[in-house]
């Protein structure tokens, strides 16, 4: 049998005409057409290229807004839901539960037809705003505000979450942060994803297998930890040395590195100048420059130590983005799911459309002997329910 290669690095698992991605030149291109490219059209047309395998034309961009419009209230049921939270988690917890709360009303729960799937996209992809904003609002003990029709993805996303409309700016770099975040080939909480629904598992339950994979601080839960660290930096001066002692203590930096990348993911250079942007509008420079501080402080220090930069990823200048935006850090991986929801979901549909069970194998190998009369349970930790 062969060795395995750890975290399956550079194995090719499937083909897909979702996304590509070019690690030594930095290129991203969903369904052939590159993501700078993308930038200007709405989230919503995005979302459709990415689910249909084609750009919505001005008729079909209409009818899908008007759709996802529709869809945006979450219904009082998944409202009672999210009150009984417990409101110390994060709003990932609060979502995973509500989708699966979600998908016990809907009565083609098992029907995998492309158009119950359809129907099923229209419901997740709009309702996934609604429900982490009203999860945030719940949670510090006001009442959820419902969606406007009125306002764009992204706008509508912060209006729901504060109570007010953002400013033009505000909610441009929101829809552009959905559509940066929307897809990366075979990520992660996409494999995950896809695992799930190759065994002819529900659509909801491959999403929720998404959303708790890209939980996760080596995936998208590095976007709240790098706010976190933002917030642990108290002026941008100090960051070479919060970079030096991490590092001395062998800790990574999150929001940095990358397996596929082998230079400046394309992502990155984006975010760098809509958080830029931002801070002049805001004429607050301090998190933007600590940020710039710890990107330039890493690339010195990786250069010198082991002649290998390593880069800020996608989670890192947005983290940034999001303090400006004042979304809560623990929302951060949330918002970031707002984007990846309709990623997740066309990696679901291509797989069912050509189907076959996603089943590696492993080589088996001696464990060593665990230590004698270890507890089962420590004594000292107790499970509330
Ligand atoms: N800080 C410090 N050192 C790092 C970092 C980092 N952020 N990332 C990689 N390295 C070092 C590792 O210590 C390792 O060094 P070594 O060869 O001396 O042991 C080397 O670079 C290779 O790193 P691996 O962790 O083996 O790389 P891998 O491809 O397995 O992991 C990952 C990639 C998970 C992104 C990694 O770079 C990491 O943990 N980064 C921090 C978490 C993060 O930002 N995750 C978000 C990724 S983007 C996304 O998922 C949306």
């Amino acid at each position: 049998m062969e060795e395995a290669k750890k975290g399956l690095e550079n194995i090719i698992a499937l083909e897909t005409s979702i996304s590509s991605i070019d690690g030594v030149k930095g290129v991203l291109k969903y369904r052939g057409i590159l993501v700078n490219d993308l930038l200007d059209m709405p989230y919503d047309a995005v979302s459709y290229l990415l689910i249909r395998g084609k750009l919505p034309d001005k008729n079909e961009l209409a009818a899908y807004s008007a759709l996802l419009k529709e869809r945006r209230p979450a219904g009082e049921n998944v409202l009672n839901v999210l009150r009984t939270c417990n409101f110390n988690i994060e709003a990932m917890d609060a979502l995973r539960t509500a989708i699966s709360y979600m998908s016990h009303c809907d009565p083609d729960l098992s029907d995998n037809s492309e158009e119950a799937n359809l129907r099923k996209a229209a419901n997740l992809v709009a309702k996934f705003p609604t429900i982490i904003a009203a999860f945030s609002r719940i949670a510090i003990g006001k009442e959820p505000v419902p969606p406007n029709p009125a306002l764009s993805h992204g706008a509508n996303f912060l209006y729901m979450l504060r109570g007010s409309k953002p400013t033009e700016l505000e909610a441009e770099i929101m829809e552009k942060d959905f559509i940066l975040s929307a897809e990366h080939e075979l990520n992660a909480s996409s494999f995950a994803s896809r695992i799930t629904a190759s065994t002819l598992s529900d659509l909801y339950s491959a999403i929720i297998t998404g959303i708790c994979t890209l939980k996760g601080p080596l995936h998208g839960g590095a976007r709240m930890a790098v706010m976190d660290m933002i917030d642990e930096i108290a002026v941008p001066e100090d960051s070479e040395a919060y970079v030096l002692e991490k590092m001395a203590n062998n800790e990574k930096i999150m929001g940095f590195g990358h397996r596929v990348y082998l230079t400046q993911d394309p992502r990155t250079g984006i975010f760098k100048k809509l958080a830029k942007e931002l801070a002049e509008s805001r004429g607050n420079m301090k998190w933007y420059e600590t940020g710039e501080n710890i990107e330039n402080a890493i690339f010195k220090v990786f250069t010198e130590k082991t002649h290998k930069p390593i880069y800020p990823n996608v989670d890192f200048y947005s983290g940034i983005v999001y303090k400006y935006l004042d979304i809560p850090p623990r929302l951060a991986t949330a918002v970031f799911a707002i984007g990846r929801i309709s990623g997740w979901i066309a990696h679901c549909m291509e797989q069912y459309s050509d189907n076959r069970v996603i089943r590696p194998r492993a080589k088996y190998v001696k464990a060593g002997q665990p230590p004698e009369n270890e507890p089962l349970l420590s004594p000292k930790k107790k499970i509330v329910v």
